[in-house]
């Protein structure tokens, strides 16, 4: 079975309250995608990157990719959210793409992905029937707020887990789910809502998703300090 990744890069970065999209901060010198896209070109499970960027993107053809050849192809076909951007990604891709394919989404926004985030992945799924994600346990006890910043309950953290991205699933079954459900903040809850139960790989917090400005230098430093 093949496996694809496709990276939605497709979104305006509000929370970092920068001018610029998130995917085009720069870390270590380069812009940001560049950490995420090289990660996924040099695992050899992956045949191709695919990298769903807005219809107005202005940037991306202001740098060099040809270092990663044929394996990443961009598509200019963002859309309003994020799971928009993926279904529009998954549509664009239809003739490239058997139903039996896996396709890895992964945020953009997550340059720390290591290689063997990818493997662990892809060897606990790939003779799965429904696929899954890459997830963390919750360290933290979390709090449900009422409507003036007072606890209303207590949420136990034990299994709780963080979702993370590659999310891993069948070409044919993602596109159906997202196309079924709209409004959803992940791949995986587009599936659970179809009655299937995606399963949880173990990551780690390395693979820390770029939300504030505090976790570009979160970034740079796990970057930096990666062995190998
Ligand atoms: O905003 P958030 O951090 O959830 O975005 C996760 C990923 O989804 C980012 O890589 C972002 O570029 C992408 N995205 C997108 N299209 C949108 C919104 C977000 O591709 N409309």
């Amino acid at each position: 079975t093949r496996c694809f990744a496709l990276v939605p890069a497709a979104g305006s970065g509000s929370r970092m309250g920068s001018e610029q999209p998130k995917q085009y901060l720069s870390l270590l010198g380069q812009p940001l995608i560049r950490h995420t896209l090289a990660a996924l070109c040099a695992s050899t499970r992956i045949e191709r990157v695919y990298v769903v960027l807005s219809v107005g993107d202005q940037e991306w053809d202001r740098h060099d990719w040809t270092e990663f050849g044929d394996r990443l192809v961009p598509l200019f076909c963002g859309g309003a959210s994020r799971a928009d951007s993926v279904l529009n990604g998954l549509r664009s891709i239809a003739d490239d793409t058997a139903e039996s394919d896996w396709i890895l989404v992964h945020d953009a926004a997550r340059p720390c992905l290591a290689p063997w985030h990818i493997d662990a992945l892809v060897r606990e799924l790939i003779h799965d029937e429904v696929g899954g994600i890459l997830a963390v346990p919750v360290a933290d006890t979390l709090k449900q707020a009422d409507g003036s910043h007072h606890i209303a309950a207590t949420v136990p953290r034990e299994g709780l887990w963080q979702a993370q991205t590659p999310q891993m699933f069948r070409y044919v079954m993602l596109k159906r789910a997202l196309e079924s459900a709209r409004h959803v903040t992940d791949e995986a809850s587009a599936i659970e809502a179809m009655g299937l139960r995606p399963r949880l790989v173990r990551g780690d917090p390395t693979n820390l998703k770029v939300t504030y400005p505090l976790d570009l230098h979160l970034a740079e430093w796990i970057l930096q300090h990666r062995e190998g």
